[in-house]
């Protein structure tokens, strides 16, 4: 499929990032590029770079160096996206970053902040249109039950799926997802990831989630990015990620192309 690179939903190069302080480097150098409507997961052991990565794309992160352009709007290392970008893309935390108690439709609906005018937004009004798109996520989330109940009372799957809800119910183009099932036993794993997966699908989104279980991911994702000390790894679609190799990615021992230290 031929893309226009200013139409792809995410692309970056040299992307190179070190954290005040730290002797090495968070991102060491990354080509990454998603097309749209693709479900990437990325994977790689702890310390890899996959949340850095992330909150680049998320317009969060300072002082990084290179190029990325998310739904063809360059990001800048100095300055936050604009707001009209903040509405087109979903992010969601590994610590969900709920509203506690609050009840879990006030939750929902908080997901369309971004996208109400800012003066009806702090009036706390919100319209037809954010009231169907909360009610839609809810319902794709199977919490419309529970929609009543406050956050805080939740177990932790539920709260996950909120944070999934109120994601869906910004209608983001883009969805970012940092260990979006990483508080669920594995069968709820299973089925809350491909119940994102198969959500963003329907609705069109691009959806790159990380991971810390490759074997899940291959099965939900089109395509696995593989990090390791900053770089990419692997990239390419599940069944060309072969045990042996993923192995050797998950190794302490260093790998053939260590990055440099930081000067
Ligand atoms: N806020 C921070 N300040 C300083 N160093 C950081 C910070 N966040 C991450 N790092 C360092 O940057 C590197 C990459 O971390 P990052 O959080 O991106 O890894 P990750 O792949 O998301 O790991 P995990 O799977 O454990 O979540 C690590 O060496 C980490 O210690
Ligand atoms: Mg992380």
């Amino acid at each position: 499929m031929m893309n226009t690179p200013g139409l792809l939903p995410i692309l970056a190069t040299g992307l190179v990032h070190t954290y005040v302080g730290n002797r090495t480097w968070a991102l060491a150098g990354v080509d990454f590029a998603v097309e749209r409507g693709e479900v990437v997961a990325l994977v790689g052991p702890s310390g890899a770079g996959k949340s850095t990565l992330l909150t680049l794309l998320d317009g969060r992160l300072r002082g990084w160096h290179g190029a990325a352009s998310v739904l063809g709007l360059a990001l800048g290392p100095d300055r936050p996206p604009d707001r009209v970008r903040r509405a087109e893309v979903g992010f969601i935390f590994q610590e969900f970053a709920l509203v506690e108690r609050a009840s879990v439709w006030r939750n929902v609906l908080n997901g369309r902040l971004g996208r109400t005018d800012p003066l009806a937004s702090l009036l706390g009004r919100s319209t037809a249109a954010d009231y169907a798109a909360a009610e839609a996520a809810l319902l794709d989330t199977g919490i419309a039950e529970l929609r009543n109940r406050r956050v805080d009372r939740l177990s932790g799957g539920q709260r996950q799926r909120v944070a999934i809800a109120r994601c869906l119910a910004q209608e983001p183009k883009l969805i970012l997802a940092d260990e979006p099932v990483s508080n669920l036993d594995p069968l709820r794993s299973e089925r809350v990831l491909s119940l994102l997966a198969r959500t963003a699908r329907q609705r069109g989104s691009t959806l790159l989630f990380t991971s810390h279980q490759p074997e899940l991911a291959a099965l939900v994702a089109d395509r696995i990015v593989a990090m390791r000390d900053g770089r990419v790894v692997f990239d390419g679609p599940p069944e060309r990620l072969d045990p042996t190799e993923l192995d050797k990615i998950y190794r302490d021992e260093p790998l053939e192309h260590a990055p440099e230290p930081v000067p």
